[in-house]
């Protein structure tokens, strides 16, 4: 399973990335808010910072609702860096300019996935990455790893192309889920990545480790 970093901060990005075991970014406009970016030069600027902190794919977000207005923007961020991935909403005029990106040999990610039925239409597209929520899926009271476990089933069963990039990450067990699950992606904040290195055993153990090496220092 790849690991992506799901912000549009620089030092978080960075800090992932100097683990070793980032594989890629994913933003969306709220993170790009969230870090005070504003305008298109500013925008641009960004993606370009961060597609030269990682060596991997980076979702930019479209922020057009109409296919004309999102061939127009996906081609502009598509033009910044040959590893941008132009994310694409799930609605209709998104399904149409998905398929037509994928004609155009500009790679795709389709966001706000929460159903089966939407991910099998934008796998048909053929969108690089399907996008479904787990995080809010659990908010509504349901199983976001259900949705995981489902589209692996049917993108195998259907021999689709497309991956399953497992995002709205909220702790470090849904990043074991979704290995457990056969997501292909999972995109996280940063504070979830960390917390898998997290265990009190560990911890007490190197402290036991650490005093009785004074013994033979
Ligand atoms: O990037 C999309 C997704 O990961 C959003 O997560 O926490 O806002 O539900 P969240």
């Amino acid at each position: 399973m790849k690991f992506f970093i799901d912000t549009a901060n620089l030092a978080q990005i960075k800090e992932a990335n100097d683990l070793g075991i980032l594989d890629g970014v994913t933003t969306n406009p709220t993170l790009m808010a969230k870090e005070g970016i504003k305008g298109v030069e500013a925008v641009t600027n960004h993606y370009k910072a961060i597609c030269e902190l990682v060596d991997g794919d980076i979702s930019a977000e479209v922020v057009s609702v109409d296919f004309d207005s999102i061939i127009e923007e996906g081609k502009k961020l598509h033009a910044i860096h040959p590893n941008i991935v132009v994310k694409v909403p799930m609605i209709k005029e998104g399904v149409k300019a998905i398929k037509w990106f994928t004609d155009n040999g500009i790679r795709t990610n389709c966001t706000l996935i929460f159903s089966a039925g939407q991910a099998i239409l934008a796998a048909k597209a053929g969108a690089t990455y399907v996008s479904p929520f787990i995080g809010r899926i659990d908010d509504t009271g349901w199983d976001g790893m259900e949705l995981i476990h489902q589209l692996r089933n049917i993108f195998d069963i259907q021999q689709y192309k497309t991956e399953i990039l497992a995002a709205s990450i909220r702790y470090p067990n849904h990043i074991i889920k979704c290995a457990e699950a056969g997501a292909h992606v999972c995109t996280c904040p940063l504070d979830s990545i960390l917390g898998l290195l997290k265990h009190p055993l560990t911890d007490s153990g190197l402290a036991k480790f650490l005093e009785d090496a004074k013994k033979f220092a």
